[in-house]
């Protein structure tokens, strides 16, 4: 999709990567960036920034994101990209999770996709053309072996973007899932459990904004803006017992040099 002249709306948009997103949609040429965070002072931030309009919205909840898309309409007319970034770590465990705790994960990491699509998904197919992004993780593609949640929920948005993209592709709607190792973001800075592994190739939010404009100028599916996911993805799925023995064994060394607080076994 060529940006020029189109309406997009990215939640998580007040900080890290979603506000490195904002700017690089404006500076592609958008026509009007809606920065939607729960944030809302932050999200003010960047929207004067990049001539935008910021939005206040926690994602979890549907009728949020509902007002955001009916205002963003209001305001600039069809919503021609949505960019559902917004996302939270969760705690580390997998047993030792709560179902509260679960429940937050699956709500802003997975849930909040599902309203983005139901909200802006019919029009788009309407309209013949519409553009979904979908911010998942390297963890939702590989695991992220200290955070259960994370990694369920993450390999949940991947599932949910694969099924939009094939199911709605001969209407017109276009998706990519984006899928990277660590980002100098607050997020990174909160995960101390893999920062040894994923902090020294961590990229900048920028470089990642870069990249999903480039995925998004290309219709790419999967964007990756660490090429190494790529190649653990492949080995997964052609030697997944030796990728799980791998993983075991990496997890086993940084539970050696400091087990999680809150470990039960
Ligand atoms: N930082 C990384 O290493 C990394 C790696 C892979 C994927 N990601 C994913 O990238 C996305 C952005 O993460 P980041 O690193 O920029 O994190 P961040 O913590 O810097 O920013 C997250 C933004 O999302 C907003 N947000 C959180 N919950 C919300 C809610 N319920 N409603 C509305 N807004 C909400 C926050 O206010 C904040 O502005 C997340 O989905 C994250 O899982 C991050």
């Amino acid at each position: 999709m060529d940006l020029k002249d189109k309406v997009v709306i990215v939640t998580g948009g007040a900080q890290g990567i979603g506000a490195a997103l904002c700017r690089r949609f404006a500076t592609a040429g958008a026509r009007g960036v809606v920065v939607a965070d729960r944030n809302l002072e932050l999200a003010c931030t960047v929207a004067q920034e990049i001539d935008g309009t910021a939005m206040a919205c926690d994602v979890a909840q549907e009728d949020e994101i509902g007002r955001v898309v009916e205002q963003t309409v209001e305001t600039y007319g069809p919503v021609d990209l949505f960019c559902s970034n917004a996302g939270i770590f969760g705690p580390l465990g997998g047993l030792e999770a709560t179902d509260a705790q679960w429940r937050a994960a699956l709500d802003v990491n997975f849930m909040a996709h599902v309203y983005a699509a139901r909200a802006v998904v019919p029009a788009m197919c309407r309209r013949g053309q519409g553009y979904l992004v979908q911010m998942a993780s390297a963890a939702g593609l590989l695991t992220h072996v200290g955070a259960a949640p994370y990694s369920v929920t993450k390999h949940a948005a991947v599932a949910w973007a694969e099924w939009l993209a094939l199911s709605y592709r001969e209407q017109g709607l276009r998706v990519s899932c984006i899928c990277p190792l660590g980002v100098r973001t607050e997020m990174l800075a909160e995960d101390a459990y893999l920062a040894p592994v994923i902090g020294p190739t961590a990229l900048s939010a920028d470089q990642v904004a870069k990249c999903t404009v480039e995925g998004v100028r290309e219709e790419r599916f999967l964007i990756l803006p660490h090429a190494e996911v790529g190649q653990h993805f492949e080995r997964k799925a052609t030697q997944y017992d030796r990728w799980l023995r791998g993983m075991a064994q990496l997890k086993a060394r940084l539970e050696e040099d400091s087990p999680p607080s809150n470990a039960r076994c």
